[in-house]
C-alpha cells in the first residue's frame, strides 16, 4: 500500500512516499528558511506563496526519488491543521485535486498526530497505545494521554509561547539568526548550563506550560549584564531551563497516567540537551522512550503519510469535505 503524504502547515513544503505505513521511499523537505530569515520569523502570506511555487516540483521530486509513478499511489494524506491557514490550503487542495483526478482515497491528517507518529515510523512499527505524548515545536507545546487511534486526552498546553517560539524569539533578540533552536544549541554546546539560574515556571499549576517568562528573563539579564554576558553560558542555561520545565510536566503526566511509554516529538525534540534529559527521565521511571531522529522531529511529509496510513480505516469519501483548520485540537472531529 503506497501512501503519498503532503505537509505544508508552516514553512516547509514537504512531499513523501511511504510504503505500508513504515517504509520511507522518499521524504523531500524544501525549507523556506532563507526567505523568512530576514524577518526573524515566518510571514504567513509569503509562506503560502512559496508553498504554491514549490508544491508541484517537490511532488515530482518525491515521486522520482521513490521511483514511483503517480498512478501507482494508492492513497493521499495531507495535513489539514493545525497550522497557518494559507499554507495549509496549498497542500490540502493539491492533495484533494490529486485524489479526485486519480480516484484515490484522501486522508486528512492532524499535524500534531503526525509528529507523534514520527516516533513509531522511525522504529518502523505500528502505533502502540497507551502512551504519554508531548509535541514541542515552533507553534506547539501540547501534552497528551494517547489512548488509541485518534483518541487523545489533552492534559496540558502552553499558556503563551511554545518552546521553539521562545528559542526563535531569543535568537531574534540576540541577532543570532533563524530558526533559533539549532543556533542556540550550537552556541551553547560548550557553555556552562549552571551559570545563569533561570526560574522554574508554572510549578504546581497542573500540566500547562509557559515559556514567555524565560524570554523576559533572558532579555532582562542581557540588558543588565551588557558586555559581561557569556553567550555560550546563556544558551546552555536557557536550554537547561527549557529542559527542566518540560521534564517537570512529564514527571507529573507519567505519575498521573501510570503509563509506561513516552513519546516526545516536534522540532524542539531535536534538541540534544532535551534528549539527554528525556533519556535520564525514562531510565528513572523505567518507561519506554520513543523520540524520532532529528530529521523526523522537524516538519516532514513522511510522518503525515505514515499517520494517514494508520488512520485510513477511519476515513470515507466524505473526507473530501474536510476543510483546513488553523486550530484543530488533536483527536477532535474533522472540520467539515
Ligand atoms: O516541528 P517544527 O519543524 O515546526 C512546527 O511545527 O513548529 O519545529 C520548528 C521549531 C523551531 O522553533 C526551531 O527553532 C525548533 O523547532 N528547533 C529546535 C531545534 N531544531 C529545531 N529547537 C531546539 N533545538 C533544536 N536542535
Ligand atoms: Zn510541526
Amino acid at each position: 500500500m503506497i501512501t503519498l503524504g503532503i505537509e505544508t502547515s508552516c514553512d516547509d513544503t514537504s512531499v513523501a512516499v511511504v510504503k505500508d505505513g513504515v517504509d520511507i521511499l522518499s521524504n523531500i523537505v524544501s525549507s523556506q528558511v532563507d526567505v523568512h530569515k530576514r524577518f526573524g520569523g515566518i510571514v504567513p502570506e509569503i509562506a503560502a506563496r512559496k508553498h504554491y511555487e514549490a508544491i508541484i516540483p517537490i511532488l515530482k521530486q518525491a515521486l522520482e526519488s521513490a521511483n514511483i509513478d503517480i498512478v501507482d499511489i494508492d492513497q493521499i494524506a495531507a495535513t489539514a491543521g493545525p497550522g497557518l491557514l494559507g499554507p495549509l490550503l496549498v497542500g490540502l487542495s493539491t492533495a484533494k485535486a490529486l485524489a479526485i483526478s486519480l480516484n484515490k482515497t484522501f486522508i486528512p491528517v492532524n499535524h500534531l498526530e503526525g509528529h507523534l507518529q514520527a516516533a513509531f515510523l522511525a522504529s518502523r512499527i505500528e502505533p502502540q497505545y497507551p502512551y504519554v505524548g508531548l509535541i514541542v515545536s515552533g507553534g506547539h507545546s501540547t501534552l497528551v494521554w494517547a489512548k488509541g487511534l485518534r483518541v487523545y486526552e489533552i492534559l496540558g498546553k502552553t499558556v503563551d509561547d511554545a518552546p521553539g517560539e521562545l528559542y526563535d524569539k531569543v535568537a531574534r533578540f540576540l541577532n543570532l539568526g533563524f530558526p533559533g533552536g539549532p543556533i542556540i544549541q550550537k552556541i551553547g554546546t560548550n557553555g556552562d548550563p549552571t551559570r545563569y539560574k533561570m526560574p522554574k515556571i508554572m510549578v504546581g499549576k497542573g500540566f500547562d506550560f509557559s515559556f514567555s517568562g524565560l524570554k523576559t528573563y533572558v532579555i532582562r539579564l542581557v540588558e543588565s549584564e551588557k558586555d559581561k554576558i557569556s553567550l555560550p553560558d546563556l544558551c546552555a542555561s536557557l536550554q537547561e531551563a527549557v529542559k527542566n520545565n518540560i521534564i517537570e510536566k512529564l514527571k507529573l503526566a507519567l505519575e498521573f497516567t501510570k503509563v509506561q511509554r513516552l513519546i516526545v516529538a516536534g522540532g524542539v525534540a531535536a534538541n540534544m540537551v532535551l534528549r539527554k534529559g528525556l533519556e535520564d527521565l525514562a531510565n528513572n521511571y523505567g518507561c519506554e522512550l520513543l523520540i524520532p531522529p532529528p530529521s523526523l522531529c522537524t516538519d516532514n511529509a513522511a510522518m503525515i503519510a505514515s499517520c494517514g496510513y494508520f488512520t485510513a480505516p477511519l476515513v470515507h469519501k466524505e473526507m473530501l469535505k474536510v476543510n483546513a483548520s488553523a486550530n484543530w485540537p488533536i483527536g477532535s472531529a474533522y472540520n467539515m
